[in-house]
């Protein structure tokens, strides 16, 4: 199935004294179960290819589909179901609020979704080697530790796409590979689709696919052997 696909994607920003355009007709479809890689020099569009797709964005001309519905179809109601319980998002500087443990963290984007399962909290936390730190604040916890969190909460309302940007750029060598380990075993294990934005093409050993975008355009897009 296509779980995402971007038709003739353009996306410029405006304003009063310049327009950037960034994407430009971008044409890309990603299936479900893909673990797609997006490289890019700096300022190639990744980010803002990253959040068209999720809907963060709104294309400025062409069209997204999401879950087979072109994202400017859906209600703004629906959009925000889908935002809170069918896709999850991991950044580069994890985005915890610091006054909450890491249990309390994941909680909440439970609370978001209106849902209440504390063992499912305990399920994920374990998932990604995070039980015995959930009641760390996210000043107790290395950047490696405070990232499984923003990806246990990410995981939380089991969504069926994750979309990560540059998830491993704040964090050391080990520690970045074991984040993409992680990433690797959901896509594997828990089905999940993962469009990770990256600036490693070491991170490309984990993915099935690389979409590499210069100049706002894709210039490579290939299956990789698993
Ligand atoms: N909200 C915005 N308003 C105006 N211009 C923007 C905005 N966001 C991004 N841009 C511009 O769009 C271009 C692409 O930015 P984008 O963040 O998508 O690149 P990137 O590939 O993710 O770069 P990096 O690797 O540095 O994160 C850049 O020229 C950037 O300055
Ligand atoms: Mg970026």
């Amino acid at each position: 199935m296509k779980i995402i696909s971007c038709v003739h994607l353009h996306k410029n920003y405006v304003s009063p004294k310049v327009t950037t355009f960034v994407l430009k007709d971008i044409n890309l479809d990603i299936h479900s179960g893909d673990f797609c890689g997006i490289t890019g020099p700096s300022g190639s569009g990744k980010t803002t290819l990253l959040y068209t797709m999720s809907g963060l964005e709104k294309p400025t001309s062409g069209e997204v589909f999401l879950f087979e519905k072109e994202v400017a179809q859906y209600e703004p109601k629906q959009m925000a179901a889908i935002r809170k319980t069918k896709i999850g998002f991991v950044f580069q500087f994890y985005n915890l609020i610091p006054n909450l443990n890491a249990y309390e963290n994941v909680k909440l984007a439970q609370i978001i979704a209106e849902k209440n399962d504390d063992p499912e909290i305990d399920r994920i936390l374990g998932l990604v080697g995070m039980k015995e730190f959930k009641e760390y604040f996210p000043n107790e916890l290395s950047g490696g530790m405070q990232q499984r969190i923003a990806i246990a909460r990410s995981l939380i309302n089991d969504p069926e796409i994750i979309f990560a940007d540059e998830p491993t750029g704040n964090l050391d060598q080990k520690n970045g590979q074991e984040i993409m380990g992680i990433l690797k075993m959901l896509n594997r294990d828990q089905h999940k689709t993962i469009v990770l934005v990256t600036h490693s093409e070491d991170n490309l050993k984990y993915c099935t696919r690389h979409v590499k975008l210069t100049d706002g355009k894709i210039i490579r897009d290939e299956e990789l052997p698993v």
